[in-house]
């Protein structure tokens, strides 16, 4: 490995993380995917495989992350154990790929069996039910994966949720599993809804969705949603020894299970299994978007653990998106907020798997070019799930004469200014800055987003109008907008035609969130390449405002140490870096911040709290060979314990655990003083205490 091997995996790392932190807003903060899950997937894959490949390019933790903010209005519910999502797999190969990385992981010879529950994949929502001494106590979604919402009154209403438990089941049980709406019962809600004038949903898991996250518990008992149970998230005791022994245990206690079900022995089983049910998902009463492999021994799911977002015993087998062929009709330029162009696809409006179609991404001007897509061209889109549709390629043959190629533009369609491409960008951005009216909107929105201030009712629709109408063209307007109201001659009541209550409601969700924590004020920011990871590591490093505002001055000496200290953080790298100093060198910026942080009450970084591991925060240096676990094993344990795994020892080394035949590690670690563990030490410092 050459160290320009090194650079330009690093550089592609950088573009990819740009990019995932882009798709992640769009689609966890906005509700507006651009991209196909299939799509996401792959930019993920191609991360992680890059950061497998160049540990010394450090891991990403924003890697981890999964799912959404949990939405305001209901309580927050803290998962015991996260609610992860699962890898994906989409073709053959991948699958048995999937086998491979199992049986090297547990270090199975290939005579070893590795059984696999498989298990339709419900297009729902996922919902935790806990139960206490055998009463439902409490339900809540997944949220972002450590924190929900609390739907328990809305889950009280669905009738395949038992409430109660027979006695044969634990004192505590945390049942995970899948609300959905059957396909008739979607069609028969949508005719309602058409019927009074209300909108309809576009696809029963979106119907499923909105009647879960109903505030009014009334609404949701009369949607039809049902449930699924799939797994258990925490539970005391052992209740089963394999994840079929589940499935039957959660049948006798009363939950529905999902069918078909099959107990596969090899790839080829699981293959057969997956093209059966794709081709009888039709006849099911319920959507399903692929199956979901589960390695069946639990001992086994639990030696395998989990990376980043996902379990290393489980992936979901997806069926392919749904396509048709269309015409486009035009492109048009949308601007983002950090002034990036983006060009849509206007299609003539076509029926993809049940929805209609108008728009579609093209992502950026290189893909214009790759996929040759000219104005008048026939187009394969293709939707998957619920994402903004794609154009997969252009019908060649069906081309017309006339078909006209797209300019790119140069300027920016909102103010004018030149839009440039940097070296090594994929976008083309817009150098307007402030004076760019389509920036200062789309950066208005992201402050009040949900990873933001998060302010009741200020959705997209009146950040535009606001703007337009010159009330707020900047973040410290929204905070002196109450106090301009009442001397206005032309209050919201009159100038919008606003109720008084609709006012003080908006009033009362601005002044509500004038205290807000660190993490969340410098997201809010909307620094370049700052997304919600990255500030909580920054939040992290300087616990308060003003300390992390005194650094970034400091910081504008790039030679000095607070620069050095910057780039010191996880997620951090030079050119994050630059952005961030660089906002922070910019007057505007600058005179915006001195108005607005007396407006404010930022409150200091609270660390989550760390796990009662002994090894939480401690380096440790594995060496020599293991014996009772394969040393990725043992990695991957250290690590989900809190520990950081290095590969040599220093004096800043608190552990190294010695296998067999280990060697000049182990004399470095007796050099230094270091604790040196055996296996079986090891073992017994991370067996869990109670
Ligand atoms: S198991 C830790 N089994 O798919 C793994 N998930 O894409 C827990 N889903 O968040 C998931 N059917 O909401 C599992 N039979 C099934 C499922 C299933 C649907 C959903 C679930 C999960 C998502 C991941």
């Amino acid at each position: 490995m050459t160290r320009s091997d090194i650079e330009t995996a690093k550089r592609r790392r950088d573009v990819l993380i740009k990019e995932i932190q882009y798709h992640d807003d769009l689609y966890h903060q906005k509700d507006t995917p651009e991209i196909s899950d299939a799509e996401y997937d792959a930019l993920r894959r191609e991360l992680e495989k890059i950061e497998s490949q160049f540990p010394q390019l450090g891991l990403d933790l924003f890697a981890h992350k999964v799912g959404a903010v949990p939405a305001k209005g209901f309580k927050k519910v803290h998962h015991r154990l996260p609610m992860l999502s699962l890898s994906n797999v989409f073709e053959d190969q991948e699958l048995y790929d999937f086998l491979e990385r199992i049986r090297r992981f547990l270090n199975l010879t290939d005579q070893d069996i590795i059984d696999i529950c498989a298990e339709l994949k419900i297009d729902g929502l996922s919902c935790a039910l806990r139960y206490e001494n055998r009463k439902l106590i409490q339900a809540a979604t997944r949220g972002d994966g450590t924190e929900g919402e609390d739907i328990t009154a809305n889950v009280m209403t669905i009738s395949d949720v038992p409430k109660t438990l027979p006695p044969d089941a634990p004192d505590i049980l945390e049942v995970r599993g899948e609300i959905y709406m059957r396909r008739d019962d979607f069609q028969a809600l949508n005719d309602r809804q058409q019927a009074e004038g209300k909108p309809v949903f576009a696809n029963p898991r979106n119907g499923a969705a909105g009647s879960v996250r109903q505030l009014d518990p009334a609404i949701t008992a009369s949607r039809p949603l049902h449930f699924f149970g799939y797994a258990l998230g925490e539970i005391p005791q052992k209740i089963a020894d394999t994840q079929w022994g589940i499935r039957q245990k959660l049948f006798s206690w009363g939950f529905a299970e999902a069918e078909p079900a099959k107990l596969c022995r090899n790839g080829e089983e699981m293959l057969a299994y997956f093209l059966n049910v794709s081709k009888d998902r039709i006849a099911l009463p319920f959507d399903i978007d692929g199956v979901v492999y589960k390695v069946n021994r639990l001992d086994w799911q639990d030696r395998l653990g989990f990376v980043s977002r996902a379990p290393r015993w489980a992936t979901a087998h997806k069926f392919p998106a749904e396509k048709a062929i269309t015409i486009l009709k035009d492109i048009t330029i949308q601007v983002g907020r950090t002034g990036t162009l983006t060009p849509v696809a206007e299609l003539e409006p076509i029926n993809v798997g049940g929805v209609i179609v108008s728009r579609a991404t093209l992502h950026n001007e290189d893909e214009i070019i790759r996929k040759d897509v000219r104005i008048g061209d026939h187009v394969v889109i293709q939707r998957a799930g619920d994402v903004i549709p794609q154009i997969v390629e252009v019908i060649l043959e069906r081309r017309p004469a006339n078909a006209v190629p797209f300019i790119f533009p140069k300027t920016c369609p909102a103010c004018g200014s030149h839009a440039v491409r940097e070296e090594g960008e994929v976008a083309r951005r817009c150098t307007g800055g402030l004076i760019c009216p389509a920036q200062a909107v789309e950066r208005l929105k992201h402050f009040v987003s949900r990873g933001g201030f998060d302010i009741e009712g200020m959705g997209a629709k009146i950040i535009e109008t606001f703007y337009a109408d010159g009330l707020v063209r900047n973040p410290v307007d929204i905070f002196t907008l109450e106090r301009r109201d009442q001397q206005s001659l032309t209050p919201l009541r009159v100038r919008e035609g606003w109720g008084d209550l609709s006012a003080k409601n908006l009033f009362a969700a601005i002044n509500a969130r004038r205290k807000i924590p660190l993490h969340r004020f410098i997201y809010a920011l909307g620094i370049r390449q700052i997304g919600e990871a990255t500030a909580k590591k920054m939040a992290g490093h300087y616990g308060t405002w003003e300390k992390l505002k005194s650094a970034m001055t400091e910081s504008q000496d790039r030679q000095g140490e607070s620069f050095q200290d910057l780039l010191s953080i996880e997620d951090v790298g030079p050119s994050v870096a630059q952005d961030i100093v660089h906002f922070f060198g910019e007057d505007h910026n600058l005179e915006i911040l001195s108005q607005l942080i007396p407006a404010l009450d930022i409150e200091p970084y609270q660390a989550p709290k760390q796990g009662e591991s002994a090894v939480a925060g401690k380096t440790v240096v594995f060496t020599g060979t293991m014996t009772r676990m394969t040393r990725a094993e043992a990695k991957s344990t250290a690590e989900a314990l809190g520990a950081k795994v290095s590969g040599s020892v220093s004096s800043k080394t608190h552990f190294v655990v010695a296998g067999e035949d280990a060697g000049s590690k182990l004399k470095a670690a007796y050099d230094l003083g270091v604790t040196v563990l055996s296996e079986d030490e090891w073992i017994n410092l991370i067996k869990p205490k109670n």
